[in-house]
């Protein structure tokens, strides 16, 4: 039985046998096709939109990859008002978005209080959309009080599983520990979960990547999202290399093969080392794209890697823009919540 036919079936690969997969475009060909086809079954032609609200750049903590630590000096710094976000809101939902994501850094001038009366506002005026949160490591009681106030999902990408190479991309400050709680509190809240880590990240090894295929196993997350890591230059890791398109394109068919029911975004990350890197995305096993919702004066402020996609006033319409693409590539884009299987009523 091929490598591939095993990881359909058992979805438990030996490590050497994923580090065959991962260190090689031997399969590449095969694990694309295996993962379209899976993917096809699942979730047929269907490629979900979520609308992404940059709310704001401001964070307190200090990883070094990103663009908008709090030590880089040079981001310019803002913050969306509760009325703004509401707008975006208002926007989106006219332009058939029934997913808004909420997305910033961890900024303490939102206080629980605050994100609630966000959450639970979005929720009064759009009955029918999902709500999902990117907003960092928070208690326990802050991530009940969201999801009571009627936020969806969580979106908590890992970033390693490797607490020696975690210690290498964050300030000691940070923990893995503290990142897996995070996690398995919103598990058990209810959310719908999503983690995920960026590919070719420094110090990476495959090894690194092995052990986050198996930490997503243990998780069991709703989505999972991985993108290219992309060098900034005004962070530590400027002399770092980006992440390869052709490594972050096997290990999404890859998770799509073990996660056949996931939803996996064609990142903006991935469109930013390539022009087609999303469209790449989707045939390798994405079936999610996050077009920007974001007011176009902040756009290019949330900038986390350089060269980000999406940011300049040509942009301004990414719905339709993504909509022509992922149909050139040969799906077709719904407007529903898209749901996790295993959530739908
Ligand atoms: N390159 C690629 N992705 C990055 N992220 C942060 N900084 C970078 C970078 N330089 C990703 C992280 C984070 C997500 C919101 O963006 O994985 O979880
Ligand atoms: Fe944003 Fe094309 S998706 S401009």
């Amino acid at each position: 039985m091929s490598l591939i036919t095993r990881l359909e079936t058992d979805k438990n690969l030996t490590d050497s046998e994923l580090r065959a997969l991962l260190e090689t475009d031997a399969h590449d060909d095969e694990l694309r096709e295996a993962a379209d086809r899976v993917r096809r079954s699942v979730y047929g032609e269907d490629v979900y939109i979520r609308g992404l609200i940059e709310f704001t750049n401001c964070c307190k903590n200090d990883c070094y990859y990103c663009g908008i630590r709090r030590s880089n000096k040079n981001a310019e710094r803002y913050r969306l008002s509760r009325e703004e976000i509401l707008e975006c809101c208002a926007e989106g939902y006219d332009l058939g978005f029934r997913t808004f994501v909420l997305q910033g850094g961890e900024d303490p001038h939102y206080s629980d209080e605050l994100i609630c009366r966000i959450v639970s506002d979005i929720r009064k005026n759009y009955p029918d959309c999902a709500i999902t949160l990117s907003i960092g490591e928070k208690s326990r009681e802050g991530y009940k009080a969201y999801f009571d106030a009627g936020a969806d999902r969580y979106l908590l990408r890992h970033e390693t599983a490797d607490a020696e190479h975690y210690s290498r991309l964050h300030p000691a400050s940070m923990s893995l520990d503290n990142r897996k709680r995070c996690l398995f509190d919103l598990k058990e809240i209810g959310y719908q979960v999503g983690s995920g880590f960026m590919v070719g990240s420094p110090y990476q090894t495959t090894d690194n990547l092995i052990s986050d295929l198996k930490f997503l196993k243990q998780l069991g997350p709703h989505m999972i999202g991985i993108g290219p890591y992309i060098t900034h230059a005004d962070t530590p890791f400027k002399e770092f290399k980006s992440g390869s398109l052709e490594l972050c394109l096997r290990l999404i068919s890859i998770l799509r093969l073990m996660f056949p029911e996931a939803l996996i975004p064609a990142t903006t990350a991935l469109g930013t080392i390539h022009p087609l890197g999303r469209e790449m995305g989707l045939k390798a096993g994405a079936n999610v794209v996050m077009p920007n919702l974001s007011p176009v004066s902040v756009r290019k402020k949330y900038e986390l890697y350089e060269n980000k996609i999406c940011t300049g006033e040509e942009a301004a319409e990414c719905r339709g823009c993504l909509e022509r693409r992922v149909e050139a590539a040969g799906y077709r884009v719904v407007t529903d919540r898209g749901d996790n299987i295993a959530f739908r009523k």
